[in-house]
């Protein structure tokens, strides 16, 4: 079983969206998807009233997420997808103490990057495996990043951040399938934001592979906190 944990003190950075679009597009019958709602805030248990299936099915943290991860493994789960709340406490560590990977999402301004160094240090305090995913980005053009994504990596590379060479663009599409309690895929099959978070779901599945010890660390795209 793998564990996803979606953090950054930084609030609005995409948590809540990346944990509902990776697991709609993640959970199968035959490979179960556990979504763990570790925010009071609740946005993830939004969505997934508004989804009205309970595929995925999802569980708010009311004990230790350390337990409930622990039931989800004896339940069989392939995956759990823990959405955690934007602060440091003692939930986010918890959380990220039970990560096979760490998702930090940050929105591409200065602030936003500057916010990640706070989860960079609790998952090198954990020793856990993370990498930051930039979200909310403005749309490429002629296949050339924008400039503030582009000083953002910059500003990433500072910290010796791990970062996806990829990008969640800022669409409204990702919203509407939120909205119908859907992911990018169930909303629009092939719409640019269903490619997006397709590819985000790959580069993840490598690092997990290469974390697992089952595969090659190229193309990976965690870094192993030291
Ligand atoms: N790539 C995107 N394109 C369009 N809208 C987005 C994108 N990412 C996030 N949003 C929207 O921005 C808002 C904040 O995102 P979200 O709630 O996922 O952030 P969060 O990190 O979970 O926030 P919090 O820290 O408050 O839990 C939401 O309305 C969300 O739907
Ligand atoms: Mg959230």
């Amino acid at each position: 079983m793998n564990v996803i944990v979606f953090a950054s003190r930084k609030g609005g950075s995409g948590k809540s969206t990346l944990a509902a679009h990776l697991a709609a597009q993640v959970h199968k019958s035959t490979k179960p998807c556990l979504l763990i709602d570790a925010d009071p805030q609740g946005s993830l248990t939004l969505w997934h009233k508004l989804r009205g299936t309970n595929e995925p099915p999802l569980k708010i943290a009311n004990r230790s997420v350390t337990e409930m991860v622990a039931a989800a493994k004896r339940d069989g789960f392939e995956w759990v997808f823990i959405d955690t709340p934007p602060n440091t406490s003692a939930v986010v560590d918890d959380a990220i103490k039970n990560a096979t990977m760490v998702i930090i999402p940050a929105r591409p301004g200065v602030f936003d990057v500057d916010a990640v160094q706070a989860t960079i240090q609790s998952c090198r305090s954990a020793r856990k495996p993370y990498a930051v995913v930039i979200n909310g980005a403005p749309a490429r053009r002629d296949d050339s990043e924008s400039r503030i994504v582009t000083i953002a990596r910059e500003a990433l590379a500072k910290f010796k951040a791990p970062v996806w060479s990829g990008q969640i663009t800022n669409r409204a599409d990702l919203l509407l399938a939120l909205g119908n309690g859907e992911g990018a895929r169930e909303y629009q099959a092939e719409g640019r934001a269903a490619s997006e978070i397709g590819k985000l779901w790959a580069a993840i599945e490598r690092s997990i592979k290469a974390i697992r010890g089952n595969g090659s660390a190229t193309g990976a795209m965690h870094k192993q906190a030291a």
